[in-house]
């Protein structure tokens, strides 16, 4: 009844809700699909940067690189700048009368990186560059450098420094680029860089600096970059940012320990802002409307949990936006909608429960797109690029995305259910004398017949979704038959788990205690068959129960069987099927390997006590045969027990993996059993042997009967 309403239900057409309203349809192209170039071809959004040549002028190949935000900046700020040195400046033979020793010379550079110094060494005051990278240089004094008024570029990274009085660059009206990285400065004083009027790059990362105060950066007029990266700020000065910089456009403050952002700490200048990787809990309502001019802003890998629904109201010119790695509850379905300008707009990491297409249909030029899932891309349709569009078990396009778990999915499908049903047909007219025993098989059978339908149903749906999985990805594993699939799937598992380890037992109390004459009874058998596929029912049905504890318990993944374990999942959910898996399934498989191993024992024990040949060989075929059932029982439950402890372990289990595992390895079992337990037992070839005999003394009676016939006929 149940695989009825099931397969039923694989007919019905596609949910409603997850039609895209047509408003959403650019000019040329439908939903989902890409133009080529200037061609007026449309591909599917899938095949946009797949390393393949669709189009036939390979438009679908081009723009592949996410190349918005800052890096389209700074190409142009190099190019206008010209920001290359002079060749005369910096290369050929020195044109300096002074050069320290230890130091080389070219053109009017000095290079006196690597060379052990503890000083500033003095030379000629006409050099222009100042290399003095990877020293050991400790402080730096007042009017160190007043010397050189012609100097551009002064490189002091990884050095000791970690005092700089505040005179220290005095006079240096003409410095371009100054290098303080990988120091040890804490604290910069007020004024300390006043006379760098033309100092457009000022690289402070990989310092101790714990707060920016006011005045720090007065007279850096023409400052273009600030990279502050990897310090510890934690508090940012009021109203002083674009005041004392008002040339400034990138400030890169990633790896700090900001807390909060205040309104009016950011002003207009900024086009780039960078606070990846600091500790932001909370951003004031309005603390980014004056960034009008922001291209480039990155608010990644930080504590957020929830962005004021018209944060992004003001800024209008932003290209790029990455909001992915923040623990957010909730993204309004207005929050994107002023960034008209956007390209690319990075979700990583985010769930996004409430997600839907009004979220991104006002975001008319975004061409790139990243989420957690690849479901979500379906939300967006009118995005060209999109990803991730794989979670390793289903693609874009299927519900299994390998083409060979595609058709294996099927071959598994029709070698389980035939299989077992074959064998349960047989059994039916085959009677045996221990009609008890045949009770278990059949149920046994009947248990990884199931597995068989459920395999025969994810291939079903695999073809139904064909082509465009990502438009139902989301609603299918929120279904109702999805719940149905996986709980089939852990009905049969976990049934003939017990069963197996139920027929087991029975066996190693039959042959190790063979003397006790405890035979089960048919009516002690028929209850705890029943008892058994009651426990397995409650197992499967559990999580049904409560939604709340549980969540979407089976609807995790396309093929909806729970065996990945993800950051997100219920705490009652895990441990769940932590208990089934690595608890239930473990001992069964226990079990199961010490009752054969000391029936193989106790079989070796009276066998030698009897020395006779044909002893010897029953008990090499039995040997064989126990074997092969611990063998197959471990190939199919200890990947299994493997894939669940690791993904415990909060180490990622890739999606392929875990596929392979569902439609190989899960159903090993299932179509092996009818083979272990029937069509390979000495009684069952013995009974085949003689219906083959009996079928062949029938066919020659006949044959020679049509002879005669024939011979009759012929001789009237
Ligand atoms: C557009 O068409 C022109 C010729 O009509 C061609 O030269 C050009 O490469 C095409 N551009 C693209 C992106 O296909
Ligand atoms: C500076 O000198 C070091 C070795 O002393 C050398 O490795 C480095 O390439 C030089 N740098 C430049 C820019 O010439
Ligand atoms: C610096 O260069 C100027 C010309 O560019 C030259 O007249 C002067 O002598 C040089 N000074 C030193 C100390 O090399
Ligand atoms: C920042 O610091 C971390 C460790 O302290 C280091 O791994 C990382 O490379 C640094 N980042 C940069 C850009 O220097
Ligand atoms: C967004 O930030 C995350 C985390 O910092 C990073 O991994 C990702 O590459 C960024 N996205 C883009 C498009 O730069
Ligand atoms: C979107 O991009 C197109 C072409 O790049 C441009 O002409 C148009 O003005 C952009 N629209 C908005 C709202 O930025």
């Amino acid at each position: 009844m149940l695989l009825l309403l099931l397969l039923l239900s694989l007919f019905p057409t596609v949910p409603k809700s997850l039609m895209i309203p047509s408003s959403l349809d650019s000019e040329i192209c439908p939903i989902g699909h890409f133009p080529c170039g200037n061609l007026s071809v449309c591909l599917p959004q899938v095949l946009h940067c797949n390393g393949i040549q669709d189009c036939a002028n390979g438009a679908d190949e081009d723009n592949c690189v996410d190349i918005n935000g800052w890096p389209k900046l700074l190409d142009v700020f190099l190019s206008s700048r010209g920001s290359r040195p002079k060749l005369e400046e910096e290369a050929g033979d020195c044109t300096l009368d002074v050069v320290p020793e230890k130091c080389q010379c070219s053109g009017k550079m000095i290079n006196c990186s690597n060379q052990d110094l503890h000083m500033v060494p003095s030379a000629s005051s006409n050099a222009t560059t100042l290399n003095l990278q990877n020293n050991k240089i400790k402080s730096l004094s007042d009017h160190q450098f007043i010397r050189y008024q012609g100097l551009k570029n002064l490189l002091l990274q990884r050095n000791r420094i970690h005092a700089i009085s505040s005179q220290a660059f005095s006079g240096l009206f003409t410095l371009k680029k100054l290098f303080l990285s990988h120091n040890r400065i804490t604290a910069l004083k007020p004024g300390v860089f006043k006379d760098l009027h033309k100092l457009e790059w000022l690289m402070l990362d990989n310092n101790k600096i714990a707060k920016i105060t006011a005045g720090s950066f007065t007279g850096l007029q023409s400052l273009y970059f600030l990279y502050m990266l990897n310090n510890s700020i934690s508090e940012l000065p009021k109203n002083s940012i674009c005041v004392e910089m008002p040339g400034l456009n990138w400030l890169d403050l990633e790896g700090n320990r900001i807390k909060t952002v205040r309104r009016s700490v950011f002003q207009q200048c900024i086009t780039v802002l960078i606070l990846h990787g600091n500790k932001i809990r909370k951003i004031q309502q309005g603390a980014l409307s004056m960034l009008t001019k922001l291209v480039d802003l990155d608010i990644s890998a930080n504590q957020l949990q929830r962005l004021h629904p018209l944060l992004f109201s003001q800024l209008q010119e932003l290209q790029m936006l990455n909001i992915s790695f923040n623990p957010l509850k909730q993204i309004y379905e207005n929050q994107f909608d002023s960034l008209t300008h956007l390209h690319s707009l990075s979700l990583e990491g985010l769930e996004i429960p409430n997600i839907q297409n009004r979220m991104f249909a006002k975001v008319v030029n975004l061409s790139h797109i990243y989420f957690k899932k690849f479901q979500y891309c379906s939300y967006a349709p009118h995005i060209r690029s999109c990803k991730p569009n794989t979670d390793g078990i289903s693609s874009f396009e299927n519900l299994l995305a390998n083409i060979v778990l595609r058709v294996s999915v099927w071959v598994m499908a029709c070698v389980t259910c035939f299989g077992n049903l074959f064998v349960i047909c047989m059994r039916s007219f085959i009677v045996t004398e221990n009609c008890c025993h045949v009770l278990s098989i059949k149920s046994l059978c009947c248990a990884d017949c199931l597995m068989g339908f459920y395999l025969f149903l994810i291939g079903a749906y695999d073809l139904k979704y064909h082509g465009e999985y990502n438009k139902y990805a989301q609603a299918w594993m929120e279904s109702s038959q999805c719940k149905m699939v996986g709980f089939l799937a852990m009905l049969s598992s976990e049934v003939s788990v017990m069963l197996l380890t139920y027929m087991t037992l029975e066996k190693f109390f039959c042959i190790v205690f063979p003397f006790s004459h405890h035979r089960v009874g048919k009516k002690q058998m028929l209850s705890t068959l029943t008892a058994i596929w009651i426990l397995g029912f409650l197992i499967s049905i559990i999580p049904f129960f409560s939604q709340e504890a549980f969540g979407n318990f089976y609807g995790r993944n396309g093929v909806c069987f729970p065996l990945q374990s993800e950051v997100t999942e219920k705490q009652a959910a895990r441990e769940y099927s932590t208990s089934i898996f690595l608890g239930l399934n473990l001992l069964a498989f226990i079990i199961v390997v010490v009752s054969y191993t000391s029936m193989f024992y106790s079989i070796h024990k009276t066998g030698a006590k009897t020395v006779e040949r044909s002893v010897l060989s029953r008990e090499v075929a039995i040997a064989k045969r126990f074997f092969f059932i611990v063998f197959t029982d471990a190939l199919c439950w200890i990947p299994i027990f493997l894939l669940k402890t690791i993904s415990l372990m909060q180490m990622e289990v890739s999606g392929t993996v875990t596929s392979w595992v569902v439609i190989f390895i899960l159903p090993i079992n299932s179509a092996l059993n009818p083979i272990l337990y029937t069509l390979t037992t000495p009684s069952f070839l013995e009974r085949l042997k003689q219906g083959l005999k009996r079928k062949q003394r029938q066919l020659e009676s006949k044959m020679s009967f049509t002879l005669v016939s024939i011979h009759t006929n012929t001789t009237e």
